[in-house]
């Protein structure tokens, strides 16, 4: 049995796929994975998974790591399979984990998660890296696709509100559309790159300094971008404006977004409660993830 948690993304999902900055964060909840030989590679889970997609991680997987073998693939854990909480780069870590401990090999987590990013690909295509980075390593992490990534300790601890809108986060095609409105508006796309890297500078230094209203801007100031991205749909957009409503700092989605998760600061514990309870009274599953200082 092998485990790997899962992750918020405090700043810049999409932006990182095309080289900028991004801020993401381990969270508690996890994958869980066991594995058994067998003839083929298959995976048995009762969470939402595309089966054909998880088998052809699996053999990126085996493949990357020069095995032969097959496996039967339990997936179980608290970790959410619903888009955005980087269930797909837990389960390949965990995996990872669980083959190098039946074949004794005594990996570690630079190699963990060199061959769970040949897995993630068979989900998202292009991945950036960040979200397997973190579950191989957890922690704070600012991540640059190509420059590799330094972990840092926020200046207070942080409490978020993580909602589901009730729809699955498209990632792929959410990264597919970025990429088209790269190549057909370079130029909205480029000022909307330099308004985001301008943004990750004063965000890390925020995080860094412990000034929780600042860190609550920038959340905003994302989203905004974002929106602008075209990635933040209509319950993207409910769950943010339920979250300020109800006195959140910053409110923005994570991840891929069309969906998936969002993610909403409250100044303590008993705050993000309470919101938590009013974005889950409007029909958004919700549950308070803590990030340690
Ligand atoms: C997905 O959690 C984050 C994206 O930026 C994709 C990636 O970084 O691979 C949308």
């Amino acid at each position: 049995m092998a485990e790997a948690g899962g992750k918020i993304i405090l700043y810049g999902e999409h932006f990182v796929v095309h080289g900028a900055p991004a801020i993401a964060a381990g969270i508690s909840n996890k994958s869980v994975v066991k594995i058994k030989k067998a003839g083929e590679n298959s995976i048995v889970t009762e969470q939402k998974v595309v089966p054909e997609t998880s088998v052809v991680s699996i053999q990126n997987i085996l493949d990357s790591m020069a095995i032969k073998d097959k496996y039967k693939v339990h997936l179980e854990g608290n970790l959410p399979t619903y888009g955005g909480l980087g269930s797909s780069a837990a389960f390949c870590v965990a995996l990872v984990k669980a083959i190098a401990e039946d074949h004794d090999l005594g990996l570690n987590r630079e190699q963990i998660n060199r061959h769970a990013y040949e897995g993630e690909k068979a989900f998202h295509g292009d991945p950036s890296g960040i979200d397997n980075t973190v579950a191989a390593y957890g922690g704070i992490v600012e991540f640059r696709k190509d420059h590799g990534f330094s972990f840092f300790e926020p200046g207070i601890p942080l409490n978020f509100i993580v909602s589901f809108t009730g729809k699955y986060s498209p990632t792929a095609k959410m990264v597919g559309m970025v990429g088209t409105l790269r190549q057909q508006n370079k130029d909205k796309f480029g000022q909307l790159m330099d308004e985001y890297t301008e943004l990750s500078i004063r965000a890390k230094k925020a995080l860094e300094k412990g000034q929780a209203d600042v860190i609550g801007v920038c959340m905003n100031e994302n989203q905004v971008l974002l929106s602008e991205l075209g990635v933040s749909d209509e319950t993207n957009d409910e769950i943010t404006i339920i979250a300020l409503e109800h006195g959140a700092l910053g409110s923005k989605l994570t991840g891929g977004g069309g969906g998936g998760c969002c993610i909403s600061l409250a100044d303590d514990e008993k705050q993000a409660k309470k919101i938590a309870e009013e974005i889950s009274n409007r029909g958004y599953e919700s549950f308070i993830t803590k990030i340690e200082k």
